[in-house]
């Protein structure tokens, strides 16, 4: 679904992708790890369109994303779905609004209609009740989940999610990770997620990737990862417990 090939990008002198190279399946959940300013971000953005690679090629869903026009991006970007990494809900619309306005966007869907979906997916993300709550008024974790809800709700094939826990604490920050990873696979979507928070990368992810200096310095499951013999992902990952639970991720509440 989703193929990276040789992913080069500099910003003047500074390197910050050298050579990047991966593949996700539908349904699966990749998470891209390295410590802050290692381009995580800019190799999200590599994958909407919204940086062009010096070198590479970035496919999705048999489309070239670093070859196509504006125009045809703004359409493909509609089957995408993202999380920034405050959450972007629009601060002048309710909860409900905000997962409402993607479908009248996007889609000819009546009213009774837009309201029967969006009541379905804040179901899902466990905020039936904080529908008519606007995002100022409703706690961090609340914002994330509803921005989940929000980028899930035209159902894209692709869910990209920069640093899905960053500013919030250890019981949400695992709630939203396996949240993730329950719908990323109920809804069959390719999934990225960046992320320094190994513990709940290790959660969530079915595979991941360490970068480091711009490269790919170790890759695979957790137990690959965690023996890895490079200096550099030992040190990320000495203080890092092991996770435990992954499966069975129905029941992320909070
Ligand atoms: N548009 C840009 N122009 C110039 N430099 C940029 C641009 N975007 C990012 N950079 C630089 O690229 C490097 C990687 O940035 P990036 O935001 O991808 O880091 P990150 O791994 O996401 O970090 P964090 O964990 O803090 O979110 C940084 O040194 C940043 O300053
Ligand atoms: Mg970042």
């Amino acid at each position: 679904m989703i193929r990276v090939s040789g992913l080069s990008k500099a910003f003047g002198a500074q390197q910050v992708l050298n050579s990047i190279s991966f593949q996700v399946a539908s349904g699966e959940v990749l998470a891209v790890m390295g410590p802050s300013g290692t381009g995580k971000s800019v190799l999200l953005l590599h994958l909407i369109g919204l940086l062009s690679p010096d070198q590479g090629e970035i496919e999705i869903d048999r489309a070239r994303v670093d070859q196509l026009s504006e125009k045809n991006l703004l359409s493909f970007r509609r089957r995408m779905g993202y999380l920034f990494q405050d959450g972007a809900l629009f601060d002048f619309m309710t909860v409900q609004e905000n997962l409402a306005f993607p479908l009248r966007e996007h889609t000819a869907l009546g009213a009774v209609e837009v309201h029967a979906r969006t009541t379905d997916f804040l179901r899902m993300v466990d905020l039936s009740g904080a529908q008519d709550k606007y995002p100022s008024e409703i706690s961090g974790g609340m914002r994330k989940r509803a921005a989940l809800a929000r980028a899930l709700i035209l159902e894209p094939k692709v869910l990209l999610c920069d640093e899905p826990t960053s500013g919030l604490d250890p019981v949400r920050s695992r709630d939203i990770s396996l949240l993730i990873r329950d719908l990323a696979k109920r809804m069959g979507c390719a999934t990225v997620i960046t992320t320094h928070d190994a513990v709940n990368a290790f959660r969530c992810a079915d595979r991941l990737i360490m970068l480091d200096r711009g490269k790919i310095a170790a890759q695979g499951s957790e137990s690959d990862l965690r023996s890895s013999p490079e200096p550099f992902v030992r040190a990320f990952l000495e203080d890092c417990p092991v996770a435990g639970e992954k499966k069975g991720a129905t029941d992320a509440k909070r």
